[in-house]
């Protein structure tokens, strides 16, 4: 959780500059920390709302406990996952507000102390330097409270399907895919995911003209979507003699995994033929037509298949490939609104938009949604939790401010 302190930072900053934050937000300590008698009215309402909610979230979160217990629940393994990912998703905010309640008593104590203390010096000191440190690791936990309140994005604990492909560039484009590719895939085996190729097209000079993998792991959606979209290299290309700096770009989309429930494919729009395999391979190729093309009609979506050695297995493979893309497309259209509407500076572009460029010369890495410089060897390294962490803590100063300007306007 190393992105929560610049996080805290952000929020520190935004809460200054909205002076009037949202009651529901901002008042968030005040209804539980000190139960003041003589607090405002209008205020002390909002507050129970929100301490409704979290009571809420508490006694869900108990139930959830509870069930694990249950020998049908332990019997059935399906079950077992899901009551525990669903547990999972609420313990870090209910541990924040159980501590939050800890702290409420306790410093009901340090000030009973206080009052007690008269006129023994030494006591009122320790009692005052303990009401200090409990308000402040108070205030620490309502900021974490905020944040993890905050509506969450539907899709961050889906897998993922990743697609690399070369951009402008020629062969250099390619190399570049392929050098993004092997990065992305030593930051996911280090985070313990499990990745496969579902489909690649290998340049001439290394590299892929399109890879196309398969990600599976714990909220891989919420760390990898950070990556869709342009990116731009500047370097001496291996396949250049005159040392020239090139400027090659490749794309990255990030789509959701997702089911027939998300997705209706209706049989007529598709358009199926199948061919032999091409290329380098096994005894079957050039004899039995395994590779699968598959054709959307109302998108125009067209899906090559050659991976796998069977007919059906390709099949399978386009059509999950197909679903994925589709829902990709409703994906973007709703982020971007979504992202529209609070004035996000992050992802308006959508998939085209240009997000980072490498420079090789410079060793630098620039993030052009966050302004920001990182070290390159640390990109190549595959050291890419920090600009994901980055990204995330702008994602939610954004939706803190969008928050609290809504409910200024109310
Ligand atoms: C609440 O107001 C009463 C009367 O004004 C005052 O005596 C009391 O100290 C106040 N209590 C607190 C906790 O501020
Ligand atoms: C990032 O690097 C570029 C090129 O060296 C420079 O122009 C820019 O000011 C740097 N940005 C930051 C935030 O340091």
């Amino acid at each position: 959780m190393k992105f929560f302190s610049s996080a805290l930072a952000l929020v520190a900053l935004t809460l200054q500059q909205a002076n009037a934050f949202a009651p529901q937000v901002k008042n968030i300590g005040n209804f539980l920390a000190k139960s003041n008698p003589n607090s405002s009215t209008s205020l002390a309402a909002m507050d129970d709302a929100m301490k409704n909610r979290l009571e809420g979230i508490r006694r869900s979160y108990q139930a959830l406990t509870e069930r694990l217990a249950d020998p049908d629940v332990i019997a059935d393994s399906n079950l077992l996952m899901k009551v525990m990912s669903d547990r999972s998703k609420s313990e870090d905010v209910v541990n924040a507000y159980e501590e939050y309640s800890t702290l409420t008593e306790e410093l009901e104590g340090a000030t009973e102390l206080f009052q007690e203390a008269g006129d023994d010096a030494e006591m009122r000191e320790m009692a005052r330097a303990e009401i200090k440190e409990i308000e402040e690791r108070m205030e620490e936990l309502e900021d974490q409270i905020q944040i993890l309140m905050l509506p969450k994005d539907p899709n961050d604990d889906r897998n993922v399907m990743i697609e690399i492909r070369a951009g402008t560039g020629g062969s250099e484009a390619n190399i570049f895919a392929g050098d993004l590719a092997d990065v992305y895939r030593k930051f996911m085996s280090a985070q313990g995911w499990k990745v496969s190729v579902m489909d690649e097209s290998r340049g001439d000079d290394g590299g892929y003209k399109s890879i196309t993998l398969d990600v599976k792991g714990d909220m891989v959606y919420s760390k990898m979507k950070w990556e869709a979209g342009v990116h731009r290299v500047q370097r001496v290309p291996a396949t250049e003699s005159q040392g020239r700096v090139h400027t090659s770009t490749a794309t990255v989309a990030v789509m959701p995994e997702c089911d027939e429930v998300d997705v209706k494919i209706d049989p007529k729009d598709i358009e199926m033929s199948t061919m032999r395999s091409g290329g380098a391979g096994g005894q079957n190729v050039n004899k039995v037509e395994t590779a699968v093309d598959l054709l959307h009609k109302p998108t125009g979506i067209r899906i090559k298949c050659t991976q796998e050695r069977s007919q059906l297995k390709n099949k399978d493979l386009a059509m999950k490939m197909l679903m994925a893309r589709l829902y990709d497309i409703e994906n973007e259209k709703r982020e971007m609104e979504e992202r529209e509407k609070r004035g996000s500076q992050i992802g308006t572009g959508g998939r085209s938009e240009k997000i980072r460029t490498y420079n090789w010369k410079d060793s630098r890495c620039s993030d052009h949604r966050l302004g920001q410089n990182f070290s390159l060897s640390d990109f190549l390294n595959a050291d890419i939790g920090k600009m994901i962490d980055a990204m995330t803590a702008k994602d939610q100063e954004e939706k803190l401010k969008a928050l609290s300007e809504e409910n200024q306007a109310v």
